[in-house]
C-alpha cells in the first residue's frame, strides 16, 4: 500500500485498552490459492455476516524494547488462556511488525470471544484476525484515527496478513478482494466495499447447517498450497475473474436466478478443485450431498431462489432473500435440520462489518 508507512508515532505510554467486534464472511466467488505475502491467486467477493462475530479486547502495557525483538502477549478465548493459538498470533505479529513496530515494545493481553461455538467448524480466522488487526491499529494510531477512512483500509491490509479472507470482514454488505480488470478500485492488498448492491442483498439470509462440527481435515493454509501446480489452476483462476465480473452484475441488478446458478457453481468448483488435488480431499459428508439435493429439489418445486454455498468443509450455508425467510426457515427446520450434527444450525444474515466497542 503506497500510503501505509510504518505507524511510528509512539503508542500511548500509559496502559491503554481498546475493543472491536468483527464479523465472519461467506465468499460467493472463492479465494483458493495464494502467494507471498498473503496475496490471492484470484479475486474473490463475499457477503459480510452479522451474527457470527468475534469480539476482541486488547490491553497494551509499555515495556522496555526487547533487544531480541520478541513479542510479549497472552491470549484468552472465552476467558480461558489458549497457548496453542500463540504460534498463529506470533506469525501474524511477525508479518505486521514492519507496519506496527511498537509490537516489540509492549505487553499485550488479548481477550477474544466468538458469538458462535468455537467447535462449530465455522471458520473463525476471518472474524478473529480482523478484530485483532483493528485493535492493534487503533492502539497504534489513537482514537482520532478511527474516523479516518484510511484507518479501515489499513486495518483490512493488516487483517489480510493474518488470514486472507479476514480483509473482507471490515466492511459490509459486499466486499471484493483481489485485482481484476472489471473493477479498477479492487486491490490485492486490502478489501474494497462495493456500493452498487441491489437492496435484496442488504438483508440476505444465511442459515448455516452444522453438518460436521469437528476440526477441519484440511487447513486453509494447506488448502491454498494445493493450487500450486494444480492441473486446473490456470483455468480456475481465469474462471474466477469471469465469475467475479458476472457476480458483480448480479449483485447490482438483484438477478436471483443468476445468483443461485453462480453461487452453487463456485461452491462445487472449490470442492472439485480439492478432490482433484494431489493429495486429494473429499470434505463433503454424505449429509452435505443430501442437503444439496434437497435444496435443488425444493427450488425446482417451489421456484424459491434458495441456494447453497460451502467453505472448505462439510457445513452448508443456505442463502435466500429475507422476503421468503419465514417459509424457508420452516422448511429448513422440517427437512434439513435432521442432517445437522446434534441438529445444530445458526441463523445469520448479511451485516455491515466491524465496529469499535466503547467502554
Ligand atoms: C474456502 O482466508 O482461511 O473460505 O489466508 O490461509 O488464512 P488463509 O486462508 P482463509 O481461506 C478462505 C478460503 C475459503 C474461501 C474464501 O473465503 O474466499
Amino acid at each position: 500500500m503506497k500510503d501505509f508507512p510504518p505507524v511510528l508515532h509512539p503508542y500511548h505510554s500509559a496502559p491503554h485498552q481498546v475493543s472491536w467486534q468483527s464479523p465472519s464472511n461467506i465468499a460467493l466467488v472463492k479465494y483458493w490459492g495464494k502467494y507471498d505475502p498473503q496475496l490471492p491467486a484470484n479475486p474473490s467477493v463475499s457477503l459480510t455476516l452479522d451474527q457470527c462475530r468475534t469480539i476482541t479486547k486488547v490491553r497494551c502495557e509499555p515495556r522496555p524494547t526487547d533487544a531480541h525483538g520478541t513479542f510479549s502477549f497472552e491470549f484468552l478465548l472465552g476467558g480461558t488462556p489458549k497457548p496453542d493459538f500463540h504460534p498463529k498470533i506470533e506469525g501474524f505479529f511477525q508479518r505486521i511488525l514492519a507496519y506496527l513496530p511498537f509490537l516489540t515494545q509492549v505487553h499485550l493481553r488479548i481477550e477474544s470471544e466468538n458469538t458462535f461455538p468455537h467447535s462449530s467448524g465455522i471458520a473463525s480466522s476471518a472474524s478473529a484476525m480482523s478484530a485483532l488487526a483493528l485493535c492493534l491499529l487503533h492502539i497504534a494510531r489513537g482514537d482520532e484515527a478511527v474516523s479516518d477512512p484510511s484507518f479501515f483500509q489499513q486495518a483490512s491490509y493488516l487483517a489480510r496478513l493474518g488470514s486472507g479472507s479476514a480483509c473482507r470482514s471490515i466492511w459490509g454488505p459486499v466486499v471484493v478482494w483481489g485485482v481484476t480488470p472489471s473493477i479498477p478500485e479492487a486491490s490485492q492488498e486490502f478489501g474494497w466495499s462495493s456500493d452498487r448492491i441491489h437492496p435484496v442483498f442488504a438483508d440476505y439470509q444465511d442459515t448455516i447447517l452444522l453438518i460436521d462440527q469437528g476440526q477441519k481435515s484440511v487447513s486453509s493454509t494447506v488448502g491454498h498450497q494445493l493450487m500450486v501446480g494444480h492441473p486446473f489452476a490456470e483455468a480456475r483462476f481465469k474462471q474466477a475473474h469471469k465469475h467475479l465480473e458476472q457476480m458483480m452484475e448480479v449483485l447490482a441488478q438483484g438477478d436471483l436466478d443468476r445468483f443461485v446458478d453462480l453461487v452453487e457453481r463456485e461452491a462445487l468448483t472449490l470442492h472439485a478443485l480439492m478432490m482433484a488435488s494431489n493429495p486429494s480431499f473429499v470434505l463433503m459428508k454424505p449429509a452435505t450431498l443430501a442437503v444439496i439435493e434437497k435444496i435443488r429439489a425444493y427450488r425446482k418445486a417451489t421456484q424459491h431462489p434458495v441456494c447453497f454455498t460451502l467453505d472448505a468443509g462439510a457445513n452448508v450455508h443456505v442463502l435466500y432473500p429475507k422476503s421468503i425467510s419465514k417459509t424457508v426457515l420452516q422448511w429448513i427446520q422440517d427437512e434439513l435440520v435432521v442432517y445437522c450434527e446434534k441438529e445444530s444450525y445458526i441463523c445469520d444474515s448479511v451485516g455491515r462489518g466491524s465496529s469499535p466497542i466503547n467502554g
